[in-house]
């Protein structure tokens, strides 16, 4: 039998469990609601950073809905192509904002009907690196920004801003680049008409191992094929 000095510490005991023990779900409770602040921090950044370049589109008939469809399409070829969970957000959502850098381009370059001259050229090819710093500001979208700055690169080593070529593109952004010339291929531009879907697959299959990663190409016509 236990004697009384026993039981009271044995009381005293389970006293101190129980106030210990809701301290630390207490501590649970505000790491959850930190999390959940924090995820709505970074959604807040990324819709005031789509807002912009919304607005951006919204003046342009040509391009209205492009980075949309980018990040749409990002975002099932990096889910077929095994990237994890995050990764996957982090290409979706620097296929939304890929362009975002043409805030930084005048906008007598960007509707120019014509070839632009050597001088607009440079200025064009300087979007990447603009969107790049735009949002380099949010350390939770490091990766992003990656994607953006080299979403231009070719896998022959002949794109911008940096010449990279093959494998030292970022996976992310050879994701981004494909979705982005399908959707350009099949988009009205003032310097040409939509192609159709075939002509534009053409396109993407003589251009697969060339300026296109061909294992990002054939992910995308294995997701589209019963989509023409
Ligand atoms: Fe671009």
């Amino acid at each position: 039998m236990a004697t009384p000095l026993a039981t009271a510490c044995s009381d005293d005991l389970a006293a101190a469990y129980r106030r210990l023990n809701a301290a630390y779900q207490q501590t649970l409770r505000y790491a959850e609601d930190v999390r959940v602040l924090y995820q709505q921090l970074q959604r807040g950044i990324y819709q005031s950073l789509l807002g912009l370049a919304n607005a951006l589109e919204a003046k342009d008939v040509y391009t209205r809905g492009h980075s949309e469809r980018v990040g749409a399409t990002s975002r099932r070829l990096a889910v077929a192509l095994g990237l994890s969970t995050p990764e996957v957000e982090i290409v979706a959502r620097a296929g939304l904002l890929h362009d975002i850098g043409k805030i930084g381009v005048p906008e007598s370059v960007l509707r120019k009907p014509g070839t632009l001259s050597n001088d607009e050229w440079a200025q064009m090819r300087r979007h990447p690196l603009i969107g790049a710093q735009i949002v380099a500001p949010f350390e939770f979208f490091t990766a992003g920004a990656v994607v953006i700055r080299h979403h231009h690169e070719r896998m022959n080593g002949s794109g911008y801003p940096d010449g990279l070529s093959g494998a030292s593109i970022p996976l992310g952004a050879r994701i981004v680049a494909v979705a982005d010339v399908y959707d350009a291929l099949t988009s009205d531009r003032p310097y040409r008409p939509a192609m159709t879907a075939p002509e534009a697959r053409k396109h993407l299959d003589a251009a697969a191992g060339d300026t296109l990663d061909d294992q990002v190409v054939a992910a995308f016509f294995a997701l589209t094929q019963h989509e023409l």
